[in-house]
């Protein structure tokens, strides 16, 4: 961890500010490998192979954070052959926001549940000033292995293990915050938003996805989620990873055989039931199809779905300068919010 980085962080306890000790090992002036974080009120809290984990003890043993924290873990270890494909390479993120990182050249960023870094890489990319960080799982640990021994990168990063629900980090400080495809998977997504925003620098920009339900999805999304309860009492993760397999199969023979070929004429493409998110699912090939969606969506605990007049709602309570919000297709929203 760059001693640097303690400007951002606070303690999850009282949100004080933290004083930092190394421990015996690699660490120098400007880096701490292992050592620990003390919060005023006495709490401490390690740094692990240069990744500070800034939880409090009661939730590291509250069984539904332990639950997720694995699960997520899990998943992205068992999904690893991912991480450097199409969801990498920039064409995401422009999807996503419809920007590219160039955004971040120069600025302060934070993204909120990096999950398998896809995003952490491609923001270096862009060289910001700062880029950190956050995510429970401790993947976390192997996206900083692959950074270190990749391509040398000039700006400074810090990765931290915390729990969103009771962010460590500093408010006012950042120019961009990014949160794709995480505030659905957190009890309740207007705290989350406005805890967020509050990282944010006057004028600073926030970009989100999250989970869509409207019209005829809400029908599938319900039956999914029902299936889904059941399947994640009585088969094991790798079972799960297999019966994604066959899932996603079936559904990618359908986009092949109806969807791609009626999807060539707008106006029958408007009339496909689900058109949009089918043929989003044939851009990103069978392989992102079954381990990044089907996968995903089949263990990824606690799920919500936000319709639109809920969306409208949230949004315009929080305290923010501009607000937009645009359909990607009809699994998911798009977000950007102006401090
Ligand atoms: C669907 S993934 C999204 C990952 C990445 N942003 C992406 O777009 O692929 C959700 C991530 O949020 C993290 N997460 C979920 N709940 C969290 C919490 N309460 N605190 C910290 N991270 C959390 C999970 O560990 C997981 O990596
Ligand atoms: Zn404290």
């Amino acid at each position: 961890m760059l001693r640097e980085a303690l400007e951002f962080l606070v303690s999850p306890c009282c949100r004080r500010e933290l004083s930092l000790a190394a421990g015996p090992g690699k660490s120098s002036d400007i880096d701490v490998d292992e050592g620990t974080l003390t919060c005023p009120c006495g709490r401490i809290y390690p740094i692990v192979h240069g990744i500070p984990v800034l939880i409090r003890e009661e939730t590291l043993s509250d069984p539904v954070f332990e639950n997720n924290r694995k699960t997520w873990n899990a998943l992205w270890k068992k999904t690893r052959d991912m991480a450097s494909t199409f969801f990498t390479s920039g064409e995401m993120f422009r999807y996503d926001f419809q920007c590219d990182n160039s955004i971040a050249t120069g600025a302060v960023v934070f993204e909120a549940g990096v999950g398998q870094g896809k995003y952490v890489s491609y923001l270096r990319d862009a060289s910001p000033a700062w880029l950190i960080g956050v995510d429970a799982a401790e993947y976390l640990h192997e996206i900083w292995d692959n950074l270190k021994s990749g391509p040398r990168f000039s700006c400074k990063i810090c990765l931290v293990r915390a729990d969103l629900n009771d962010l460590p980090i500093r408010s006012g400080k950042f120019d961009y915050v990014i949160a794709s495809r995480v505030l659905h998977h957190l009890p309740r997504m207007d705290k989350s938003l406005s805890d967020l925003l509050s990282l944010l620098k006057p004028k600073g920009k926030m970009l989100a996805v999250v989970y869509a339900a409207g019209g005829s999805f809400r029908h599938v999304i319900d039956a999914v989620e029902r299936i889904k309860k059941i399947l994640n009492v009585l088969c094991s993760l790798d079972q799960m990873y297999v019966i994604s397999f066959f899932v996603s199969a079936v559904i990618y023979a359908v986009i092949l055989l109806f969807y791609v070929p009626l999807g060539r004429f707008l106006s029958v493409r408007r009339l496909l039931p689900l058109g949009d998110v089918m043929l989003f699912w044939k851009k990103i090939g069978f392989r992102g199809f079954w381990k990044y969606i089907v996968f995903d969506i089949l263990v990824a605990p606690e799920t919500r779905y936000t319709v639109e007049e809920d969306l409208k709602k949230i949004l315009s309570n929080l305290p923010v300068s501009r607000r937009s919000y645009r359909r990607q297709h009809e699994a998911m929203w798009s977000i950007e919010l102006e401090r």
